[in-house]
């Protein structure tokens, strides 16, 4: 007998990054707990497998290095799908539809993204809000959160933050100065990602998505946070 000391095998460590409402963010009743609707379905895999749930906190662009060194047996941090990140991890089924809005100086419109081309832009670092950014200017600061990036723009430090659209929209209520705007941008679809080969943990996670789909559980978590 070991002893005290858990047993790893009974765990399923989940990798995300808790400044992403509402799917990762720090709340609850004491203000200190890491919840969301990523933390919730990430619950039901870990119940689903039998097995206890175990969350750590990173940096957005440490998630992927953590799940290939083995620190972490999933992502859960509303990270895109994306081919680049498909080379080094496997992906769920995508289990939420997201898209990329500008954030800007209430009195500044931004219609189309072509009106980023060469502006100051803040994002969160690895993001996909990072590498589009890219694509319109050299003058791209990049934060570990969100909140930072947003931080940067209201003291006028950049013209624009791009971000995903339903924490942008949660990280801007509250700042009447600030709004967020739909340009052009293509859908992106959310995954949550495994280390490559590991079929078992992929099979569990897309059975747990797919029974929470058909009976409405999924649904109802949804509106939950969505409001
Ligand atoms: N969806 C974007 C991406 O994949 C942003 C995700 C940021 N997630 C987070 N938990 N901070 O790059």
């Amino acid at each position: 007998l070991t002893g005290c000391g858990a047993d790893k095998t009974n765990q399923l460590i989940v990798g995300t990054n808790a400044t992403f409402p509402p799917f990762e963010y720090v709340g609850g009743a004491n203000g200190t707990e890491i919840i969301g609707f990523d933390i919730d379905l990430a619950k039901q895999v870990a119940a689903d497998a039998g097995k206890e749930l175990v969350i750590k906190d990173m940096k957005f662009d440490s998630l992927v290095v953590a799940l290939n060194a083995g620190k972490i047996d999933m992502i859960a941090a509303g990270m895109t799908i994306t081919e680049e990140r498909q080379a080094n991890v496997d992906f769920s089924t995508p289990y939420y539809e997201a898209t990329q809005l500008v954030i800007s100086h209430h009195d500044v419109d931004f219609s189309s993204s072509e009106q980023l081309k060469g502006k100051k832009i803040a994002v969160q670092l690895g993001t996909t809000g990072d590498t589009m950014a890219k694509d319109f200017t050299t003058d791209v600061s990049a934060f570990n959160t969100g909140f930072e990036a947003v931080m940067e723009l209201a003291n006028g430090k950049v013209d624009a933050v791009l971000f995903d659209a339903a924490p942008a929209q949660n990280i801007i209520a509250g700042k009447p100065k600030l709004k967020a705007s739909k340009v052009e941008f293509t859908p992106e679809y959310y995954g949550f990602a495994v280390a490559k080969g590991d079929h078992e943990l992929l099979t569990q996670i897309n059975s747990t998505l797919d029974n929470m789909k058909t009976d409405g559980r999924y649904q109802q978590l949804l509106s939950q946070y969505m409001k």
